[in-house]
């Protein structure tokens, strides 16, 4: 092994004036990933974040909640702190812009950047409201449309006709703040020299520190030629007073990403062992990345790298750029029920879900991600209950029956073993290149293989034969050594699940290298169920409580609502298909684990099925002819396993059952004849 490289890596900082949704979870997940995968691998690796505290927006939300905006970000900040923490994003410290360290840091690299001769001032004119007192950024005015007339439209763009214009273009021009009509005043502004750093910016952005579709769009940027950056705003403004300038403030662009150097600052005080110098002095050999949406891009490829050089420090290795959350296709809409806040998810379920979804589906790109509820509820219970769980809970209830919980030093597949290590260096590849979905796709891969040698192996029916228990013993300690390899390489996405298994296999907390080895002679520690299934239920319960405009939301549902659900097609005749049809349905032999009544549907009941690899939640409108339910428990039937998962009211239905007969008392559940088993193929 190589020396453990040291790795300085930030999110960006949330503005303090808002919930935490689940697009920027997106952000801080996908970053918390890759931190923990590195300090798996044994690297230095810290990560640091803050709350964006300054500006005008968070100065007039205080003034309206009638608290001070210290108030406001404090309690702002311990809602932020709760809801990372509840999504197991481990940030080394978590600070905050409005902090000494930034006050500092920020005059500091100011203070540079002019004695270099890269501030310029000068006077520009701008609205003024004259009730509130303070000059208005465009966001703050409305007024009527130069072009086509249209009333009320916001600074510099027309919603309606799509003009673009000064604000002091618009008609009848009005503060958004106070109503009052707003007048021109001119004041002094200061601005950083973004030209004086073209050349050095056309090198840096070209040098590997950009994803290419990035590192593209800066280049016209470039080509068009860079402006200089206006960073002051006047008094009233809440941020930090630009040194020697009485009045000036520092715009809130100026010193927030500063605030990554002072969160880190703030963490090497607390911490001897950490250098502020080796992280951020010219000729530091750390590793420095920022993790970035789309929407940032240039204050992080433009001006602060140029600010960085300017005032004598290091560069980034590198900008991770991501793409914006999408949820079920749709940008989130607060009427659609699908603004989801962290804390409103947290309320109804499970941080890793989220986690496992968000890796499954994060490339190395810029393109958007859907967050698609139900294919989440489906590719979480199908991935790690039906296949990474699934192999610990069949495998442990055989050691701790058949041999007091001691995992036997055989190992039963060697090839399978050996097969999960050579993937470990791919998987490995796929963490470091933030290709996620690949890193998933990789280690469901071999999950679907352990299942299948499982399966294939049968010790459920071994333990029924005399003589076998050997055979069981070594099937099932082979089973538990492959779970814990997947848990090692699923340890960064799914933290919590480490932490269970790791008190399941009565291990010490795994890191990546464990995966070289395997547990012999071993004691384990009692079984409990390691995650269970995410009910349907709940992400609509979720999805409500998420609909804060219910009005708008009932006109949603109406056009949204699916056409002909439940509803059988009404062929009067069978028409004839093709064998190849025929042999794309998977029949499958159900064990029905569960039947029970479904609360508010006299027809239906909810049967969990048992289909050999994974289990089935399937609703089916059998209950007339099966008042009592819980009878059919244990008995098997045949279903169809691929049919593509349909959402009803009460959930997810994944599958049918095959049942005959014209309906009410008269229908009659197919049964395999004895022997058969759950999950054989019905050919
Ligand atoms: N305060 C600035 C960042 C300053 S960094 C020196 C800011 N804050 S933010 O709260 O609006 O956004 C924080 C991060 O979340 C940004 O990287 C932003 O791109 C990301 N996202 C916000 N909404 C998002 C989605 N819907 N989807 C994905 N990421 C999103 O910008
Ligand atoms: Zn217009």
């Amino acid at each position: 092994m190589s020396e453990p490289r040291k790795i300085l890596v930030t999110s960006a900082l949330p503005y303090a004036n808002g919930s935490i949704h689940l697009g920027h979870m997106l952000e801080y997940i996908q970053t918390d990933m890759w931190v923990r995968f590195q300090k798996h691998r044994g690297n230095q690796c810290i990560y640091v974040c803050a709350d964006d505290a300054h500006g005008s927006a968070i100065m007039l939300r205080a003034e309206k909640e009638g608290i001070t905006p210290e108030q406001l970000i404090a309690n702002v900040q311990a809602e932020h702190s709760a809801d990372f923490a509840e999504f197991l994003v481990d940030f080394d410290n978590f600070h905050s812009t409005h902090s000494e360290e930034n006050r500092e840091l920020s005059s500091q690299i100011y203070r540079k950047l002019r004695d270099a001769g890269h501030i310029a001032t000068r006077s520009i004119t701008q609205y003024f409201d004259p009730e509130k007192k303070m000059f208005l950024a465009d966001r703050f005015i409305k007024g009527t449309c130069p072009k086509c007339g249209t009333q009320d439209q916001y600074g510099d763009n027309c919603e309606k006709c799509g003009a673009t214009y000064a604000p002091t273009d618009l008609k009848d021009p009005k503060s958004a703040i106070s109503g009052a009509t707003p007048v021109l005043k001119d004041s002094q502004h200061f601005f950083f020299k973004l030209p004086d750093f073209q050349q050095m910016l056309q090198t840096w952005t070209r040098s590997g520190t950009l994803q290419d579709a990035v590192a593209n769009k800066i280049a016209e940027w470039l080509d068009a030629g860079l402006q200089q950056w206006d960073i002051s705003r006047d008094a009233p403004y809440f941020g930090f007073e630009i040194p020697d300038e009485p009045g000036k403030y520092f715009y809130v662009w100026l010193d927030a990403p500063i605030g990554y150097m002072a969160s880190f600052k703030n963490l090497c005080e607390r911490t001897p062992a950490l250098d502020f110098d080796a992280f951020w002095g010219k000729d530091s050999t750390a590793e420095l990345y920022h993790f970035i949406g789309k929407d940032i891009v240039n204050f992080h490829a433009l001006f602060w790298p140029a600010m960085l050089e300017g005032s004598g420090y290091r560069k980034p290795t590198g900008i991770n750029v991501h793409g914006y959350l999408t949820v079920n296709g749709q940008k989130m809409s607060k009427s659609r029920g699908t603004f989801i806040k962290a804390r409103t998810y947290l309320d109804h379920l499970s941080p890793e879900y989220l986690r496992y979804y968000y890796a499954s589906k994060l490339g190395r790109g810029v393109d958007d991600l859907d967050l698609n509820l139900e294919d989440f509820v489906q590719k979480v219970n199908s991935d790690l209950v039906g296949k990474v769980v699934n192999i610990a809970s069949r495998c442990a209830g055989f050691i701790h029956k058949g041999n007091a919980g001691v995992l036997v030093a055989k190992n039963a597949a060697p090839e399978l073993t050996e097969a999960f290590l050579a993937a470990a260096p791919s998987i490995a590849d796929a963490y470091e290149a933030r290709d996620f979905a690949r890193a998933m796709r990789e280690i469901m891969g071999l999950a679907d293989r352990a299942n299948a040698w499982i399966a294939d192996k049968a010790p459920w029916s071994l333990n029924k034969q005399e003589g076998k228990q050997d055979e069981v013993q070594a099937i099932c300690a082979t089973g538990i050594n492959l779970f814990r390899q997947l848990v090692i390489f699923l340890k960064p996405v799914l933290p919590l699940l480490a932490t269970d298994a790791e008190a399941f296999l009565n291990v010490a907390p795994l890191t990546w290298n464990d995966h070289a080895t395997l547990l012999a002679d071993h004691q384990l520690n009692e079984f409990k169920p390691l995650m269970t299934r995410i009910d349907p239920v709940k992400v609509q319960a979720m999805s409500d409580a998420s609909k804060e405009d219910l009005a708008a939301s009932q006109t949603d549902t109406g056009q949204a609502a699916p056409a002909g659900n439940g509803e059988l097609a009404k062929d009067p005749l069978s028409p004839e298909i093709e064998f190849d049809t025929f042999a794309a349905v998977d029949l499958r032999v159900a064990l029905i684990l569960k039947a029970e009544a479904v609360e508010g549907a006299d027809k239906l009941l909810r049967l969990t099925l048992d289909i050999g690899d994974e289990q089935r939640n399937v609703f089916s409108g059998i209950k007339s002819a099966y008042p009592d339910p819980a009878k059919l428990e244990g008995r098997l039937t045949m279903m169809i396993a691929n049919l593509k998962p349909r959402k009803m009211r009460f959930g997810i239905s994944e599958g049918m059952v095959m049942a005959a007969g014209p309906g009410g008392e008269e229908i009659y559940l197919l049964s395999p004849d004895s022997g058969a088993k759950p999950g054989q193929r019905i050919k």
